[in-house]
């Protein structure tokens, strides 16, 4: 979490800096600041609130000008969101400036150990200390700021992406990562440092992305020298060259990125399988599962690890997977795999589903598989992530950058992915005939048109919105396939409305949910008519004789469902196992709406990020 911008070279550094923190506000809103090195001095604006507040207040109190300098927009770890907690911080001799994403976890005993030789702190933070740790060791050791950092980094114990500089020395930008996410942006004769690429997209398409436990020295004038930070030994920058463009990260012209962001799952999906879905040639080609197909084939378990939002689109693939390749899967939150001592052997294979790339339950998750000697597979959206990188093989889900912090168009694309692999797995392992290939193959194309078509409920949607904008409990459910979208629907609605909401499968609801049924109580059910539909009509009854309030997305030209409930949403019909790609749609819509309407901030939902790089 937090987001860090860095800027060194000719131009006016402030727009920059502010206009790449907005851009990683996703990341953190919770306080921002900015310092700025104007040829003499460092002017300094710190703020709690967001990067808005930081601008109003740096323009009305700092000189803005210098071509060197950084910022950070923070989601509080250690210390209250406040200005003195907020970021960047300075050494005590106010010679460094530090910014920094990730926690420092001994940074009490460090702190300690400072006090005792007269170190002062303003904040509560762990960054503050860091830096403190920087000049002290630069001090003792007498040496320049990239090895004082190198040093201090050996005696940290937790997770980091930091920028620091040093007023005496203003050509360079001391840079490290471990666990959180670096990047730096190569233009003419200047850099840009960032959490991601969003903020330096528009000046080069040239980054290189550190390495866990690598730091650079970014010098204007000079190639940037990456060195390991445990031994001292000289890394080669991987300069990549971004396909990412400036529009993908703008809202062209919708009011909220999520709103964006919904109406782009019909290409996000087409790209998603474009050049992998091969219908008229019945084939699915996946370099990432082509080259390690054997490992597949013989898995004993596929281990599905995730959080949130990707978490439910692991339990849409648990269906997938078992229904059609007949694999045994296991579905598992990130942050409990990780910690409950779980038996992996070499003949599973684990699949880790995230957006970010970054997540860092995922991350451990990962980690301990590999340890165990399991096959390793990501499915993320951010090109060149932590995850990424440390898979042994991987697909992409080519939804392009997500900004909204509800997860929207990863969900559908997640859900794209894992079915193509479920398919060709089915396929190599004999479960499906050329003929039932073929016929998910051809409706699998036709699935971006379908949610075109979901879209178009839209405005029914907001209708139905206005009814239950003041609702202060939901319930969603959903069978089968459906109840991953249930709870990814319960989700939605709670992460950006805040109104309670809770998901279930259809027919656990009578053991205990159906006490809270009343005449108050919305519940949105999922009702296809293929799966299960007539046990559905029978769960709709019984919320039905309680009164309950019922919302259900149907399909196309459904009769038996509309008849008895109060609100029905269509959607187009298609096979049972593709179905969440369009049920999801409306329930995205409608959590959209509702959030819209009770006045919240839909795109920076509170006490959120989009990347949750601590555990
Ligand atoms: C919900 C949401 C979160 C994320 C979760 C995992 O809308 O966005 O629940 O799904 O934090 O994030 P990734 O997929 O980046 O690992």
């Amino acid at each position: 979490m937090c987001g860090i911008v860095g800027y060194i070279g000719h131009r006016d550094a402030y727009p920059i800096i502010i206009k790449g923190l907005r851009r990683l506000e996703y990341r953190g809103y919770d306080s921002a600041g900015i310092a700025l090195y104007d040829g003499e001095d460092i002017n300094l604006s710190k703020t709690k609130g967001k990067v808005e507040d930081l601008k109003k207040k740096a323009d009305k109190s700092i000189s803005t000008s210098g071509a060197l300098g950084m910022g950070h927009t923070r989601w509080a770890t250690h210390g209250v969101p406040n200005d003195v907690n907020s970021h960047p911080h300075y050494s005590n001799s106010g010679n460094l400036v530090i910014i920094h994403n990730g926690i420092i976890e001994n940074y009490e005993s460090i702190k300690k150990e400072l006090i005792k030789r007269g170190y002062t702190f303003q904040s509560d933070t762990d960054t503050e200390v860091l830096v403190n740790l920087i000049e002290e060791v630069k001090k003792q050791e007498d040496v320049k700021l990239g090895k004082a950092v190198q040093i201090a980094l050996n005696e940290v114990v937790g997770a980091y992406a930091i920028a620091v500089f040093d007023k005496q020395k203003p050509d360079e930008i001391v840079v490290a990562k471990l666990g959180s996410p670096l990047a730096i942006g190569i233009g003419e004769n200047e850099y840009f440092i960032a959490s991601d690429a969003s903020p330096f997209i528009e000046y080069t398409n040239n980054a290189v992305y550190l390495e866990d436990e690598e730091m650079a020295i970014v010098r204007l004038g000079k190639e940037i020298k990456l060195r390991k930070i445990k031994d001292d030994a000289i890394a080669y920058p991987n300069i990549l060259e971004l396909k990412m463009n400036i529009e993908q990260i703008e809202k062209g012209g919708y009011d909220h990125f999520m709103l964006k962001e919904i109406y782009e799952q019909p290409r996000a999906i087409l790209d998603t399988y474009r050049g992998r879905l091969r219908a008229d040639q019945g084939i699915i080609k996946m370099a990432g599962i082509d080259e390690h197909l054997e490992k597949f084939m013989n898995a004993n378990r596929i281990i599905i690890v995730a959080c949130g939002t990707s978490w439910h689109a692991g339990l849409v693939a648990e269906y997938i997977f078992e229904d059609l390749a007949r694999v045994p899967v296991e579905v598992e939150y990130a942050s409990e795999f990780r910690y409950r001592n779980p038996v992996i052997t070499n003949k599973d294979v684990l699949i880790a589903i995230s957006q970010s790339g970054e997540t860092a339950d995922t991350l451990a998750a990962i980690k301990l598989a590999k340890e165990k000697g399991a096959f390793v597979f990501g499915v993320c959206n951010v090109v060149g992530s932590s995850i990424a990188r440390e898979t042994d093989a991987g697909a992409y889900t080519h939804a392009g950058p997500e900004i909204g912090v509800a997860s929207t168009k990863a969900f559908t694309t997640q859900i794209t992915v894992l079915t193509l692999i479920a398919l060709k797995l089915a396929k190599e392992k004999g479960e499906f005939s050329e003929s039932k290939f073929h016929e998910f193959l051809t409706e699998l194309e036709t699935i971006p048109a379908k949610v075109e078509k979901a879209l178009e409920s839209n405005p029914l949607v907001e209708i139905i919105s206005d009814v239950y904008k003041d609702a202060t409990n939901c319930l969603y459910l959903g069978r089968g396939y459906n109840f991953p979208v249930a709870l990814e629907g319960a989700l939605k609605l709670k992460e950006i409305s805040y109104i309670h909401a809770e998901g279930y499968p259809a027919a656990e609801m009578k053991h205990g949910p159906i006490a809270l049924i009343d005449d108050q109580m919305p519940v949105f059910v999922i009702a296809t008519k293929k799966g299960h539909y007539e046990k559905v009509v029978s769960n709709i009854q019984e919320i039905k004789s309680r009164k309950g309030k019922i919302i259900a997305i149907v399909t196309e030209g459904d009769e038996q469902v509309t008849e008895l409930a109060d609100h029905v949403i269509e959607v187009p019909e298609t096979l049972e196992s593709l179905s969440p790609l369009l049920t999801t749609i409306p329930l995205q819509l409608l959590s959209y709406h509702i959030a819209v309407m009770r006045g919240c901030n839909v795109d920076q939902p509170r006490n959120l990020a989009k990347s949750v790089t601590v555990e």
